[in-house]
């Protein structure tokens, strides 16, 4: 497995346990694609190979009289531009004398046994699952592009990444106009296009549409990966579920701007080309300059979306997050936010904190308003100093009270932005992305700082490590909260204005290196406005990402069951907070939000100094039921058993353990009636001859029983109190395998 090469037929074979990607280098030095898919057992599958003459698509110079060979029709691995493949391109050049033309033919290949890493940028970890990479080079004669196509095979996860390097080789200046990372051409086959659409407060909605003739872009030009267009997309053949059918998918590591392109051509072929945006793009590539574009996780599943998704999941908590915390517990924390918003001392946060540590809560998070004169959200971003006014003593007085009730303290930051009215921006306007002579877009009264400004990202490491080493910090919230405008560099001549979008994200994440190298035990949890920047680039620093800044436990399960196509339940942020709930107005029970927080990273977010002994109590059990499944919801395989988006009865999903000795079962009534029917729920996961034991009961139920006749929820009827029933009801139901 990995990686062969077969010298006679010139295809590459890059295999994982359960799938195949076959690549071949035609007579003229296409690199055409050749497969991707179930193993074929040693078939080259070059005998599907055809050369129609199809009229208005041209051929290569070289093929004289040979009018079945055309760049237009054949499936590739990348193609160049200009040159006669009219379907959407993977890159675009400028030459030194104004052409555009590039034509890229294979040149060398190296296949070794280590990943190369990406100077700057994040990618999948290798680790002992990774079994080989392949690096094919191509180049363009005239113009001195070189291109290398990377491909890393993780053989026991069934994942390839790919990227491609740009290399200047020539000797005149190019510049990069479109620089994608990948682009794949699947010859045959009928396909949707499943994207993952939102808003703020409402992000990751999955929408699935027919690839039809035409070019579906999915795609941000906010500067954030973005609450609109996640960046990751499945391409699934039309009749693949959940559980069955093929289906493949492609997740950008990568948290700016992005575009995923999707074209069904005139034959029925579709392409795939995903990368950085090219609008407003450009990159300077002077003699042997060299241009890193961000790597693509794909994965193929012939069981349907669910097992495209856990192979997802693995590899996200696997290989991309911080790899401490496969084996460490992360901790239930408090936060303020929603408990104060602005209007906090020093006495309200130990207040609160107090409170939590009676019921369990392991960390108390500080959010926004510590800082400059932040008294609401027009003011002080970019002043990393503690108000001393608000918090006498400084956050040294809090982490120690918070530490002397034997729990952790955590602290909000806002790194990348700045207001107009703080001390920041007075000393340094310039360091602000903003037009020559425009006034800036505003958003939330502020602004972005230059990221790809080295001074900047000295000074937010200088501010931000003295405040995680004046006091004991050991989490840091890394919120993001508006989209990029004005992206104009005062650092940068007028010919490189088109790399400041990038240079803002290499120099973010060269901040959280630093950060993460200076204070290695710290943890950050992403957020953007909720989950505005909830991507692979950012898990890679963050083992978990605020979801969404709709707390409302019934909104959540939408938002929730959409962000679990792509990534892992440990990787999201989720928490318990006030009913009627302060984004919808709902009131759900204290039981409900229980559950479906409890289904991500766990935590509260209301004031807990108001809660009655009843709701102690409750919250009391739900932290204990958190840490007695904590590693069959972090670790478990995740089962999405209904839609919410389609079904609005009621929302099912369950973890159950990989060597199938126990699951739970989640269910929320998102639909209350009067005379409701049983929800007959089928489980997946359990072994079928197995016996298995329903948690509080002496029922014992075979595992083919409970997947193939399905659970009854009888309490459904009778059994519920009508208040909790007109509160959404919810279920966990804990099967364990019996000895
Ligand atoms: C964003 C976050 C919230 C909170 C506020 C503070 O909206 O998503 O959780 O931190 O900022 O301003």
């Amino acid at each position: 497995m990995g990686v062969r090469f077969n010298q006679d037929a010139n295809t590459f074979i890059l295999e994982t346990v359960n799938t195949e990607y076959q690549i071949s280098v035609n007579e003229i030095g296409i690199v055409q694609h050749l497969y991707y898919g179930r193993k074929t057992f040693g078939q080259d599958m070059r005998f599907q190979n055809t050369f129609p003459d199809r009229g208005f698509s041209g051929n290569p110079y070289e093929r004289k009289s040979d009018r079945g060979m055309s760049l237009d029709v054949l499936p590739q691995e990348f193609s160049g531009c200009g040159v006669g493949d009219y379907r959407v391109s993977s890159m675009s050049v400028k030459a030194a004398d104004g052409s555009r033309s590039c034509d890229l033919r294979y040149v060398s290949h190296v296949i070794a046994e280590e990943k190369t890493a990406i100077p700057g940028l994040p990618s999948v970890r290798q680790n002992d699952c990774m079994a080989a990479e392949l690096r094919i080079e191509l180049a363009d004669e005239i113009t001195g592009l070189q291109v290398s196509l990377i491909y890393d095979v993780f053989e026991e996860k069934d994942i390839i990444t790919r990227r491609a390097v740009y290399k200047n080789i020539g000797n005149e200046t190019l510049v990069l106009e479109k620089a994608a990372s990948m682009s794949i051409d699947f010859p045959y086959g009928e396909f949707d296009l499943v994207h993952f659409h939102g808003r703020h407060c409402m992000e990751r909605q999955m929408e699935r549409i027919s690839l039809t003739h035409d070019i579906h872009t999915i795609a941000s030009r906010r500067g954030m990966s973005s609450h609109h267009e996640n960046p990751f997309v499945i391409l699934s053949e039309k009749d693949a579920t959940e559980h069955q059918g093929d289906c493949y998918g492609f997740m950008f590591v990568y948290s700016g701007n992005h575009k995923i392109e999707a074209e069904m051509d005139q034959a029925g072929s579709t392409r795939v080309v995903v990368g950085i945006h090219d609008e407003n793009f450009s990159w300077q590539l002077t003699k042997q300059d060299e241009f890193y574009s961000p790597e693509v996780i794909l994965s193929y599943s012939s069981q349907g979306l669910n097992a495209l998704s856990q192979n997802y999941h693995k590899i996200i908590r696997d290989n991309v997050c911080p790899p401490k915390y496969q084996t460490i517990r992360r901790p239930v924390l408090i936060n303020n936010w929603e408990a104060t918003y602005f209007r906090f001392d020093t006495q309200k946060i130990l207040d609160i904190a107090s409170a939590a540590s009676e019921l369990g809560v392991e960390m108390m998070v500080l959010d926004d308003g510590w800082f400059g004169k932040r008294d609401d959200d027009n003011s002080g971003l970019g002043d990393w100093v503690v108000n001393e006014k608000k918090l006498p003593g400084g956050l040294k007085v809090i982490a120690d009270g918070v530490n002397a009730l034997g729990m952790k303290f955590g602290l909000w930051f806002e790194p990348e932005m700045i207001n107009e009215d703080s001390d920041l921006y007075r000393a340094h306007p310039e360091w602000v992305l903003a037009d020559p002579g425009r006034k800036p877009m505003m958003s939330r009264k502020q602004m972005l700082l230059d990221m790809g400004n080295p001074a900047v990202i000295d000074y937010l490491f200088d501010c931000i490590s003295k405040v995680l080493s004046d006091a004991n910090i050991e989490y840091v919230k890394w919120d993001f909260n508006r989209s990029m405008a004005n992206a104009y560099s005062n650092i940068l001549p007028a010919e490189r204005q088109g790399e400041t979008a990038h240079r803002f994200m290499l120099g973010t994440y060269s901040l959280l290196e630093r950060l993460l190298k200076a204070f290695p035990d710290l943890m950050i949890e992403g957020c953007a406005g909720g989950g505005g920047r909830f991507d692979a680039g950012m898990l890679y620093y963050c083992p978990q990402i605020w979801c969404s800044d709709d707390s409302d436990a019934i909104e959540r399960l939408k938002i929730q069951h959409g962000t679990s196509y792509g990534y892992p339940i440990s990787s999201m942020g989720s928490h318990v907070s006030a009913v009627p709930n302060h984004q919808t107005g709902r009131v759900a029970s204290l039981h409900t939000r229980g559950v479906v927080a409890m289904s991500g990273t766990f935590g509260y977010e209301l004031d807990l100094t108001k809660l009655t002994e009843d709701e102690k109590d409750k919250i009391r059990q739900q932290i204990k039921d958190f840490h007695e499944y904590y590693w069959l919801i972090q670790k478990g395989s995740y089962y999405r058993l209904t839609n919410p988006q389609k079904d609005d009865y009621y929302t099912a999903w369950e973890f159950a353990a990989e060597d199938k000795s126990e699951a739970l079962l989640n269910v929320v009534v998102t639909h209350v009636q009067a005379n409701p029917q049983f929800p007959c729920i089928r489980l997946q996961g359990l072994e079928e001859t197995a016996l298995y034991q329903v948690a509080g009961t002496d029922i014992k139920l075979t595992g083919a029983a409970l997947m193939y006749g399905g659970y009854v929820i009888k309490e459904i009827i009778g059994e519920c109190d009508p208040i909790e029933r007109g509160n959404y009801p919810a279920f966990q139901i804990y099967f364990k395998k019996s000895e």
